[in-house]
């Protein structure tokens, strides 16, 4: 895909930056902090970092980014990228292309961090979910890593809003049942549920739109 469809990409562009315009100090707001969270206590030894699907980093912090010396961006919506430099003009960036083999990440960044900025549970790949998963765990193996990722998106809100910390992966049934008790649930499935399941774990809201919400997890190896 070239860089100016992205514009158009499902998983970004126009649309998602006029939703961020719209929502990120209002409605985003509880799911930035948890995100803020969770990169905090994330504590990888290298200065180098490659972002991965950042978009305009709505999600990110100046104070986060300082941390490191280096900063690689895998982000190949234009946009995202000049309102990336205008948001954090202290940081300079290194943009390159999008993500397509992962493999390319330990051989062209031996030495960084990566960071899934939200891209994993969106259409990032065509390989399926039972290809991509495993492909991607054993090219992480060994190299500090942390993704936060759509899990399930649906019209209904959930009981409640408070994040939640499990040791390992439980049953999507389960989990669901925590956010959603009862009732019926239509959902889309963001194909991500499954990943290094002995790893400890953490779910948040995000309530995207007044219409729409998403089930976000947060891993680290
Ligand atoms: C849901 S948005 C990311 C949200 C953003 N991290 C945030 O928190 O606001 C997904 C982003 O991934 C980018 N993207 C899509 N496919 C990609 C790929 N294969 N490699 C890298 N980035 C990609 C899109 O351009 C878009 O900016």
């Amino acid at each position: 895909m070239s860089t100016t469809r992205y514009l158009a990409h499902p998983s970004g562009g126009l649309a998602y930056h006029l939703r961020a315009w719209r929502y990120r100090d209002t409605l985003w707001l509880p799911y930035l902090e948890q995100v803020a969270d969770w990169l905090q206590a994330w504590r990888p030894a290298t200065r180098h970092l490659v972002l991965i699907g950042p978009s305009a980093g709505y999600s990110l912090s100046a104070g986060f980014l300082d941390r490191f010396e280096r900063i690689s961006a895998m982000e190949p919506d234009l946009l995202a990228r000049v309102l990336l430099r205008q948001r954090f003009p202290g940081v300079r960036f290194d943009f390159q292309d999008a993500l397509g083999d992962p493999r390319v990440l330990p051989r062209n960044y031996p030495d960084a961090a990566y960071l899934f900025c939200n891209l994993l549970g969106q259409q990032w790949t065509t390989a399926s979910r039972d290809t991509w998963q495993p492909a991607l765990i054993e090219v992480l193996n060994g190299q500090p890593w942390a993704s936060y990722h759509d899990l399930v998106s649906t019209e209904r809100q959930p009981r409640g809003y408070t994040a939640l910390s499990l040791p390992a992966l439980i049953s999507l049934d389960d989990l669901l049942g925590h956010f959603w008790p009862s009732g019926e649930l239509h959902l889309h499935d963001h194909e991500t549920h499954g990943l290094l399941p002995h790893r400890p774990r953490r779910y948040a809201i995000w309530q995207l739109t007044p219409d729409r919400v998403h089930l976000v997890e947060w891993l680290q190896g």
